[in-house]
C-alpha cells in the first residue's frame, strides 16, 4: 500500500516534471501567460473544465457559476488532518491580504472525499476559515469527474489503528480566469503573503 502510493506520487511528480520541461522547451507558459504550468499542455490535455456539484447551501452549481470571476480551487477534504486546514489558512490569509480585491475571486474548496463531506459538513467546516470560501462536494462521480478535469490524485488511506481513513491527495491551488481557463498554478506551503502577492500581480493583468 506505501509502494504504491509513492508510486502514485512518483507518477505525479513524473508528469508534472514533463509539463515544466514542455514549458521551458515550448515557451508555453509565456505563450499562455501562465505564471507556472498547466493549461492546454498539449493537444487534448487540459487542465480544469466543466463541473457540477453541491454548494453548502444545498444548490447546484457548475463552473459557470463563477464564470467572470477568478476561481481559487483548492482539493482537500474537511478529515484532513495537516495539509489542507494549512492551505485553507493560508487562502484566508491571502483574501484579507487581497482587500476589496478579494472580491473578484470565488475562492473553492472541492472535497475528494464526499461520501464524509456532506453538504453540512462542508458549511460547517468552511466557516471555520472564511465566511467567503465556497465548499462544495458531490456524488462520487460527480467528485471524481472534477478530480480527473484538474488533474488531482486522490486515494483512500486506510489505517490500522482506527475505522476512520485519511485521503492521500495532491494539494496544488488552482488559479483560473474569468474565462474559466487555467492561469496558474501554486505549490502547497506558500506563505499567504506570497499567494496574494501572486494573485494581486495576476488579478491586476486581467
Ligand atoms: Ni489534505
Amino acid at each position: 500500500m506505501r509502494a504504491l502510493r509513492f508510486a502514485a506520487y512518483g507518477l505525479i511528480v513524473a508528469v508534472l516534471a514533463g509539463w515544466g520541461a514542455w514549458w521551458v522547451l515550448g515557451g508555453g507558459a509565456s505563450r499562455l501567460g501562465l505564471d507556472t504550468m498547466g493549461g492546454s499542455v498539449s493537444a487534448g490535455v487540459t487542465v480544469g473544465g466543466p463541473f457540477t456539484l453541491t454548494d453548502t447551501a444545498g444548490h447546484t452549481v457548475t463552473d459557470a457559476t463563477y464564470r467572470g470571476r477568478w476561481m481559487l480551487v483548492y482539493f482537500g477534504y474537511t478529515f484532513c488532518p495537516d495539509v489542507c486546514p494549512t492551505e485553507l489558512q493560508t487562502i484566508a490569509g491571502a483574501l484579507d491580504a487581497l482587500g476589496p480585491d478579494a472580491a473578484r475571486l470565488a475562492p473553492i474548496f472541492i472535497t475528494i472525499d464526499p461520501a464524509r463531506d456532506t453538504q453540512e459538513t462542508m458549511a460547517g467546516y468552511v466557516k471555520l476559515f472564511d465566511d467567503r470560501l465556497i465548499g462544495l462536494t458531490g456524488t462520487e462521480a460527480q467528485i471524481a469527474a472534477v478530480a480527473r478535469a484538474y488533474r488531482v490524485y486522490y486515494a483512500r488511506a486506510e489505517r490500522k489503528d482506527t475505522t476512520q481513513y485519511l485521503m492521500d491527495h495532491s494539494s496544488f491551488l488552482y488559479l483560473m480566469g474569468p474565462d474559466g481557463k487555467l492561469r496558474s498554478l501554486y505549490r502547497p506551503g506558500m506563505s499567504a503573503t506570497d499567494l496574494a502577492a501572486a494573485l494581486r500581480s495576476r488579478l491586476a493583468g486581467e
